[in-house]
């Protein structure tokens, strides 16, 4: 299936994010790899995606799981070789699917050249002024600049000396102090990622997802304002904030901007961008990265009136600049869907989390279908659905990863507050016997739990009633439906049903309450993620056309 020249390709697409390390492993080494996912594109295939977003493949030592990047313009030698890369990308457009890079501008790794090279030089030097250097406070510089706090540790700042450093300064780290930020006010660091960004769209690569977009820019000016918090997600951020979303950010992504408007069809962004509604319009404006993570659906509950708030704010906002929206459940850095839904609300996840799943019972069953009946409902609104690597089988958190087998900063780094996001990146179950689950014959790099048994795609796809098989089934029949991008709402007469059609007569009904919900005559069923009571005329599966009952934490497509 070649692909087309369509520059509008991305408004309604299914992008399928691929965690690299955890997919598919080749060589038996216990990590994922490149050529693990070119064995793995029958399976991307079958899955009708439209393209996949790869997380980091570059060269790093994973102190943040690629995150933390060495070499921009390569490919990590444990996961393959560029020439490994160039034949995945081309197995895939062959495919029909298009491929997303990750890219890390915020930061670099302290294995990168340049902060090698930073650490070696002299304070005020070309070479420092890559990064954020600083003498520190106190008579001998021995407290750090200012009160900048990290994702992943106490501080944002470290002394040099713990990267080998000979002189008395301090550099900043908003993440892991493997991590170094790039200084963005040094025009050098824009020429860089220009350079970096055409190398990938050179070869042929479609797409970009922007880590932490809202961070390059940093109130630099002397003496460096205080700032002891991040601004939450809800801050009314103004533009003018020292570390996140200031307005000069804008003027990187217009230029990015221009670069990606020279190849046909145009190369296109998404912005990871945690700020307000009215701030995320900048970045997903046509002239800036054009699209942006829609996160307001990852804090949200099962629940009716909190999704249906979330779809009609960003159906308006995607309208103000001519973007289109983005739906996902979840990603690498966050909890699985299955497990959020399984828990009542109420329940603190952390906790819970951080207690190995002791502190509240999880319902199994119930989680996974209100993440399946969730995502096809996302499905079938208008704007691009995110699935990420494991969602289309349901799969749950991983819980108790023993402390020395844990991987992630989140975890290491920050005082052990959180177990961190290891649980949803434990590499990918494909059968249901063998070592690693099919993943690779030396083992996974994390702990695989039993019950991935009855998960795996070769469990699922001999299920018809399995997660993976209600997923293939909505995707395939989604590139028949897709139509213009309007909903109209209808009145379901109950608080917990969700109800909503497109102009071409697709209807989603999405049931969140605990009872069953009678939907009468509308049209033909044409799917549902869980089976239906009749209430009518059943004519078998899939061919209800007098109505039916549609389970708890279900959704049911109808065509008219
Ligand atoms: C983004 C990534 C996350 C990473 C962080 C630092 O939020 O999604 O995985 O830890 O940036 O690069």
């Amino acid at each position: 299936m070649a692909l087309t020249k369509d520059k509008n390709w991305w408004r309604q697409a299914v992008i399928y994010q691929i965690y690299p390390r955890s997919f598919k492993d080749s060589n038996g080494d216990g990590l994922g790899d490149i050529k693990g996912i070119t064995s793995k594109i029958d399976y991307l295939s079958s899955l009708n995606i439209d393209a996949v977003w790869l997380s980091p493949f570059y060269p790093s030592a994973l102190a943040d799981g690629g995150y933390d990047v060495d070499d921009y313009r390569d490919v990590d030698p444990k996961l393959g070789t560029l020439a490994d890369f160039d034949e995945m990308l081309r197995q895939l457009h062959d495919a029909g699917i298009r491929v997303f890079v990750d890219i890390v501008p915020n930061h670099s790794s302290n294995r990168h050249e340049w902060f090698k090279e930073a650490i070696a030089a002299e304070p005020g030097s070309a070479a420092r002024n890559r990064y954020i250097f600083r003498d520190g406070k106190g008579a001998n510089g021995e407290l750090p600049p200012s009160n900048w706090p990290s994702h992943f540790a106490p501080s944002a700042w470290s002394h040099e000396s713990t990267q080998g450093g000979k002189h008395n300064q301090w550099y900043c780290h908003l993440f892991a102090p493997e991590q170094p930020d790039f200084n963005w006010d040094n025009r050098e660091i824009e020429e860089d990622f220009l350079k970096t960004l055409k190398f990938w769209a050179d070869r042929g690569v479609d797409g970009f997802r922007i880590d932490v977009a809202a961070g390059l820019k940093k109130d630099l000016s002397e003496p460096l304002r205080d700032q002891d918090t991040y601004p939450g997600f809800n801050n009314p951020m103004t533009g003018d904030d020292v570390l996140f979303d200031r307005n000069e950010v804008h003027e990187v992504y217009k230029e990015w901007r221009k670069l990606f408007n020279q190849y046909d069809p145009p190369r296109v962004a998404v912005a990871e961008a945690y700020v307000r509604p009215e701030r995320l319009v900048h970045y997903s404006s046509q002239e800036e990265l054009g699209q942006a993570f829609n996160f307001d659906l990852l804090e949200a509950n099962f629940n009716a009136s909190e999704y249906k708030k979330i779809i009609d704010t960003s159906l308006k906002q995607a309208k103000l600049n001519g973007s289109s929206t983005t739906w996902c459940l979840n990603n690498h850095d966050q909890m699985r869907p299955a497990t959020k839904y399984g828990l009542l609300p109420i329940v603190d996840r952390i906790r819970w989390k951080n207690s190995g799943g002791t502190t509240h019972p999880l319902d199994i069953t119930a989680g996974i279908n209100a993440a399946v009946a969730g995502s096809m409902l996302i499905m079938a609104l208008p704007g691009c659905t995110y699935i990420y690597q494991g969602e289309e089988l349901g799969l749950h958190e991983v819980l108790g990863i023993p402390e020395d087998q844990i991987q992630d900063p989140q975890y290491l780094r920050n005082l052990k507050a959180d177990v961190g996001r290891d649980g949803c990146r434990v590499p990918l179950p494909w059968s249901s016997t063998g070592r690693s689950f099919g993943f690779g014959d030396g083992g996974a790099h994390l702990p695989q739990p039993a019950w991935f048994a009855q998960y795996s795609v070769e469990a699922e796809s001999n299920d018809a009633s399995s997660p993976l098989s209600v997923f293939r089934k909505a995707l395939a029949l989604r590139k028949t439906l897709i139509t213009e991008e309007e909903i109209t709402w209808h009145e379901t007469g109950d608080d917990d049903v969700l109800h909503f059609s497109r102009p071409n007569g697709w209807h989603c009904i999405t049931n969140f309450g605990g009872g069953l919900y009678n939907f009468g005559a509308i049209g033909e069923v044409i799917h549902s993620s869980a089976p239906l009571a009749p209430s009518g005329i059943y004519k078998g599966h899939g061919n209800l056309t007098l109505g039916g009952e549609l389970a708890p934490a279900s959704t049911v497509w109808i065509k008219k």
